[in-house]
């Protein structure tokens, strides 16, 4: 019953990415985590399969991919990712001692009055969500029974691996994954509570695409968007990363102005040495 009502949830937010008509229907077992069938579009008939957790929003192929979001598409990367880097960036980043505890309790402090309610939450370009399952865990404390975090990547191995961690930590239940673009969310308008965004804004071929996409899907006043990225490094740093692995940097004004463009309102906005945290509202 519990997993119908978050079903249900699922079902209210998403948006087709052919037609962008809003009457998703799912046929298949969800129960539990065990979540396979297929999701199809009322409008255009449009089918996307959901196996194991994992929807395919891209069954025709992914977007022309940079370098660095290639090599996320590999195996290798998504085992290692989290173990060997993840855990380790912010404290090289920043130059000071930030434990992953640290910064989960910053991430669940900026998002606490989207946990008012029941809803969906959003790990955008989730890799291994790393930050989807604290949110995840969250929520089962609580008892949101209606609740969901979707975790988004372009990379069926990231996605997979983000599954295998979210079963091992027992927060799966909480939790789905599509592998979609996010600049071209099959969300629809307001449908979600919380986004929270690690690093990957670095990342994106279009950074702006991607923030006005989240501010089209976010829930106006309550809604949170967690951001945390790396700040401009050194000009010879920075001319290397970006042409071999199409990596793009912000100072912390240009940042804002992204954001501003995007329509997004600063809540607070934190730098640490390279480490940049900004909470954004719709
Ligand atoms: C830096 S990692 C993300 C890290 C993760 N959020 C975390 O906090 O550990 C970047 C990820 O973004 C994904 N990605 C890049 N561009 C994307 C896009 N347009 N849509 C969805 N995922 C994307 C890549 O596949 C990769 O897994
Ligand atoms: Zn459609």
């Amino acid at each position: 019953m519990n997993v119908n009502a978050r079903l249900t949830t699922l079902l209210h937010a998403l948006r087709c990415p052919v037609c962008a008509g809003e009457a998703l229907a799912f046929e298949g077992e969800f129960e539990g985590v065990r979540r396979t069938g297929t999701l199809s579009c009322r409008q255009c008939s449009a089918r996307y399969p959901l196996q194991d957790g994992i929807a395919d929003f891209l069954p025709t192929g992914h977007p022309a991919l940079t370098l660095a979001q290639l090599t996320g598409q590999w195996k290798l990367t998504a085992t290692v990712y989290e173990r060997l880097w993840r855990t380790r960036a912010l404290s090289l980043l920043s130059g000071e001692a930030f434990p992953p505890a640290r910064e989960i309790g910053l991430l669940l402090d900026a998002l606490e009055p989207t946990f008012a309610e029941d809803g969906l939450w959003l790990d955008a370009a989730c890799s291994t969500g790393y930050y989807g399952r604290p949110i995840a865990k969250r929520l089962l404390e609580q008892g949101r029974t209606a609740s969901l975090v979707i975790g988004i990547d372009l990379s069926l191995a990231m996605l997979e691996e983000a599954r295998a961690y979210a079963n091992r930590e027992g927060v799966a239940e909480a939790m789905l994954w599509l592998r979609a673009d996010m600049s071209a969310l099959p969300l629809a308008e307001a449908t979600v509570r919380g986004i929270a965004c690690g690093g990957s804004l670095n990342e994106y071929r279009d950074a702006l695409a991607v923030l006005k996409e989240g501010r089209r899907v976010l829930q106006p006043e309550v809604g949170r968007y967690f951001v945390m990225n790396q700040l401009d490094p050194p000009l010879i740093v920075r001319a290397a990363l970006s042409s071999m692995g199409g990596l793009t940097f912000f100072t912390r004004p240009r940042l804002d102005a992204l954001f501003e463009a995007a329509g997004l309102h600063k809540v607070t906005a934190a730098d640490y040495g390279k480490l940049a945290i900004t909470v954004l509202k719709a």
